[in-house]
């Protein structure tokens, strides 16, 4: 029975560039989309990016751009990374769409004439200097269980106490280093606490899909049951109600009828699922809502990783559900990528930056299928160890199915006009492909891809054991005089060898997809990709074989991981520049500078005023973005080191006729503080630094 599927990824923040994680996630789910779709179902799978909150608010802020020219620049680049990795969806969406907005008030509207949704006022940190409520994460402070400063507001990484920010002691924005205060302010509300919600939750989470699945898998049913409190009954879990609104400045949906009250991001954020389907049935000219009519039989599966299932398989079906919408059918949790057993890093060097793995001339399918071999329908994480991967790649997938095809292929060219024909029962072979494809669709299916990869594999092992035992090389010898039923012996080993690796092509097209279309439109000369159906019909004919996949070299796993010369980690946290010769530092012209005078700037939280002698006959004025660190007296009178050529910057407060030189970390969040270049005593204004 053919079934209709609605497929997603977790939509990423729009703040940065896919990481291997992203793309773990997305080879996952496409691996499972083109596995269904091989079945004959129909499948949409859609994502988007998820746009909005205060990080890419303040991100954009920083930069000194819009917010939608921050996503549209991480957008534009998200083709290179999807094509890069061949994975496939059907559209690509944003959540700060027409669509998103439509359906986000639509569903907030009708939560609230269900009373699911109630207002109330709660104290809040407001950033006095910033004019705006702080999010946990922009809180810092001493802890006060352990007093290790510089904490943020939710724990302590020192010794790991859990508070909320108001507990902090000397509390501070890391955006202003102003003292936060508290202010009070009207917050909307999502009952999850009304009994008609956690009577849905407590049945929608152990409940079974229309396959006769779990919606949740086992680890994942587990948490949702402590949430819920079920099956203890001394259990005090009780589920909070959920904080669904933000006030301005916020980048966010504005909530109906509520002026300056905008949708919390995360509310917003999985409606887009919704809006992206929609975008897309809209250009296909599909019904959307009959597509999700809550009676109908699509089904609804979203792939997410294990650290946002509270919003997936507590929120999200609550919203839709009460939304009188149809509600998911399941959650496919996984886990987080590691490298070699840690955590990634890119300062030690282990991170894999996916656009530097396609940069390097590796292919993406080596990546798919070393993917596929470590996952499981787990929610464990993967680890991803360079000589693990070479292996795989070169000894599995070259050596035991790649090999299969070259091998046998040049005796069919060279003997047999490129022609097949099976001695004995093809039936028997042709079940017994069939078996084995089938046994790995299933595993797909379910998810359990390193199980499929395990079993085709064993397959692949047994083909090139039946080959070798032929030893059809010395059946080759003198062939052209030899007898048919000897000719016909050789023709029907390399039949079967080949007939076994175009089954193994079916079974690994979900995993290889740009390899399995080659295989079958240039070597067997089929005029469609592959279904599952394909696997048992034993191939009549082959085209001259083509070199079909380049081994990894192990250098390109050093290149991988090994920071490029430039890029080497610094204290700083920010690469070495290009290099460039002294000709170029010779046109920078620094000099020695007595700071004379020092004044704060008014209307600005930044910038100190400088009146600076280089030594000219003449003082300069200087505005420096140094006020979070200095205070005016305490650089009166100091020698530092300006660029005394730089040509003169009209600012808001004055010209500004050159530059103080200080040091800073890159990671202004990283709050290592800022330091003003000094000259030691004896120095005199004007002399030139060389
Ligand atoms: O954790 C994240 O990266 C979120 N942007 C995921 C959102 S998933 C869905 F709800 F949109
Ligand atoms: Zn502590």
């Amino acid at each position: 029975m053919p079934r209709t599927i609605f497929v997603t990824t977790a939509l990423p923040y729009a703040n940065g560039s896919f990481h291997i994680g992203h793309i773990m996630e997305y080879i996952q789910a496409d691996i499972w989309v083109r596995s269904m779709r091989m079945s004959g179902h129909t499948v949409h799978f859609v994502g988007a990016d998820d746009v909005h909150g205060a990080p890419i608010m303040l991100k954009a802020e920083s930069e000194k751009i819009t917010p939608h020219e921050l996503v549209a620049r991480y957008a534009a680049e998200r083709p290179r990374y999807l094509n890069g990795f061949h994975i496939e969806f059907d559209h690509w969406h944003s959540t700060d769409s027409a669509e998103n907005i439509e359906l986000s008030h639509d569903i907030y509207r009708k939560l609230k004439a269900a009373d699911f949704i109630y207002s109330r006022d709660i104290e809040q940190f407001y950033d006095p200097v910033k004019g705006m409520f702080l999010p946990d994460r922009y809180i810092k402070g001493e802890c006060p269980r352990c007093h290790t400063k510089d904490q943020y507001g939710d724990s302590c990484e020192s010794c790991g106490a859990v508070y909320s920010p108001t507990e902090l002691i000397e509390p501070y924005s890391t955006l202003t280093k102003a003292r936060p205060v508290l202010k009070t302010s009207e917050h909307f509300f999502f009952r999850l606490s009304d009994p008609r919600c956690v009577a849905f939750l407590q049945a929608w989470t152990t409940g079974t899909n229309a396959q006769g699945n779990q919606h949740l898998q086992a680890e994942v049913l587990a948490k949702t049951r402590e949430w819920l409190g079920t099956g203890n009954a001394d259990s005090d879990a009780n589920l909070a109600d959920w904080d669904i609104s933000r006030d301005e400045p916020y980048f966010g949906i504005p909530i109906p009828d509520a002026p300056g009250k905008y949708f919390y991001v995360w509310l917003d954020a999985p409606v887009g699922y919704l809006a992206s389907l929609k975008a897309y049935c809209n250009k296909q000219g599909i019904d959307f809502d009959a597509l999700l009519d809550p009676a109908g039989d699509t089904e609804q599966v979203h792939f997410i990783g294990k650290d946002i299932v509270y919003f997936h398989a507590l929120f999200w079906p609550a919203m839709l559900k009460f939304s009188g919408r149809k509600t998911p059918d399941n959650l496919h949790v996984h886990g987080f990528i590691t490298v070699s057993g840690e955590k990634m890093s890119k300062s030690r060097g282990t991170g894999i930056s996916p656009i530097r793995y396609l940069d390097l001339g590796m292919n993406a399918e080596w990546m798919r299928y070393y993917i596929a071999a470590k996952l499981n329908s787990r929610v464990e994480d993967l680890d991803f160890n360079p000589d693990d991967f070479i292996a795989r790649v070169n000894s599995d997938l070259i050596g035991k199915y790649v090999n299969i095809a070259s091998r046998a292929a040049s005796f069919i060219s060279k003997h047999f006009d490129g022609q097949l024909a099976y001695l004995g029962d093809p039936q028997a072979l042709q079940q017994e492909l069939e078996q084995v494809a089938q046994e790995v669709r299933s595993d797909f299916e379910l998810r359990e891809y390193g199980r499929a990869v395990r079993r085709l594999m064993a397959h692949a092992d047994q083909i090139n054991q039946a080959f070798d035992a032929a030893q059809p090389w010395i059946m080759a010898k003198g062939i052209s005089s030899a007898s048919d039923e000897q000719k016909a012996g050789l023709q029907n080993v390399c039949s079967r060898a080949l007939a076994g690796f175009k089954a193994l092509t079916v079974m690994l097209a979900p995993v290889l997809p740009a390899l399995a279309h080659r295989v079958a439109h240039e070597l067997f000369g089929e005029t469609r990709n592959y279904l599952w159906a394909d696997a048992g019909v034993l191939p009549t004919q082959i085209a001259p074989f083509k070199h079909l996949m380049q081994r990894v070299e192990p250098t390109m796993l050093d290149d991988l991981f090994e920071p490029p010369a430039q890029a080497l980690p610094t204290p700083g946290g920010q690469p070495i520049a290009d290099a460039i010769d002294i000709k170029d530092f010779g046109k920078l012209d620094l000099r020695i500078a007595r700071i004379v005078e020092c004044s704060e700037v008014e209307g600005s939280d930044k910038l100190l005023r400088l009146m600076l002698d280089v030594g000219e006959g003449r003082l300069r004025q200087v505005f420096s973005g140094i006020k979070s660190a200095y205070k005016p007296e305490d650089l009166k009178g100091q020698l530092t080191v300006v660029v005394a050529n730089l040509a003169p910057r009209k600012m808001r407060f004055g010209v500004s006729e050159g530059m103080v030189l200080s040091a800073s970390h890159a990671d202004k969040d990283a709050d290592a503080g800022l330091y003003v270049l000094q000259a030691w005593p004896g120095a005199q204004p004007g002399m030139r630094i060389s």
